[in-house]
């Protein structure tokens, strides 16, 4: 029997980081919503963030999907429980609560600092899981809205993303966080050079927990994945080719 599809979504090359821990531990095919003609999500009012949540679920279900890794987690944070609500029959895979779960087993000194997007930050669920699970905890939360438009756009340089990354390190620093946060799909591409401008900080990013939740299956088939991009599919053709290169199939298709 044919098992089902995944779905997995996120508003641009940010959730490749999670797919790529899926490809190497699920069985499935998976078909991949870039909902980048929206981009950036961060920007974004929780109305329009709803309503983006509503198409794309509804893409997923068009295709017979019932199972969604909600990768991005300004969508997490503004839209899920109105998509539980909406779509009960749907499983909705979370990747911005084991982020949370692990920072707080993580910290030594309990001051966690977090990146996350405008819209995330503006949201308050990081403050309110962390608190909910350690209420002495210290958050010191750092909206980065530079961030994702830089790592979309190839031709960033390595000072602008340095000092961009500098500037929202600072807070964090000065309050002493033993532990940061990277509560946006898109910051996993800046891990190494967080590392090198902070090194005492142990960094908790989605994919590292997905790869911790999802077992490595080496001799998994050769798996397809369908790319639904809703801005201009050849770009993210060629970003995505650029940071996921593996031995899967793949096709790119507009919606
Ligand atoms: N990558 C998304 C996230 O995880 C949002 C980025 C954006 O479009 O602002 O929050």
């Amino acid at each position: 029997m044919q098992q089902e599809k995944i779905g997995i979504f996120d508003s641009g090359i940010g959730g490749l980081s999670i797919l790529k821990v899926l490809l190497q531990s699920c069985y499935t095919d998976f078909v991949y919503v870039a909902d980048t003609a929206y981009l950036p999500y961060g920007e974004k009012s929780p109305e329009v963030l709803i309503e983006r949540g509503h198409v794309v679920t509804q893409l997923f279900l068009q295709q017979g999907i019932t199972t969604i890794v909600v990768a991005c987690h300004t969508s997490s944070a503004t839209t899920l429980p109105t998509l539980q609500k909406a779509y009960p029959h749907v499983t909705f895979i979370d990747m911005l609560f084991p982020t949370i779960t692990a920072a707080c087993n993580i910290t030594k000194n309990n001051s966690i600092g977090v990146f996350a997007t405008a819209a995330t930050i503006k949201s308050g669920v990081h403050k309110t899981l962390l608190h909910r699970l350690k209420p002495d905890i210290t958050v010191i939360e750092q909206a980065c809205p530079l961030l994702v438009p830089l790592i979309e756009n190839e031709h960033s340089t390595e000072q602008e993303i340095n000092r961009t990354l500098q500037d929202y390190l600072t807070p964090i620093m000065r309050a002493k966080a033993d532990t940061l946060i990277l509560g946006c799909t898109h910051y996993a591409f800046l891990k190494e050079r967080i590392k090198e401008l902070a090194p005492y900080l142990q960094l908790v990013c989605a994919d590292q927990e997905a790869a911790l939740r999802f077992t490595s299956a080496p001799e998994a088939n050769k798996k397809r994945v369908t790319f639904l991009v809703s801005g201009d599919k050849a770009i993210f053709k060629h970003k995505s080719e650029k940071k996921l290169l593996q031995d899967f199939d793949y096709s790119f298709e507009s919606f």
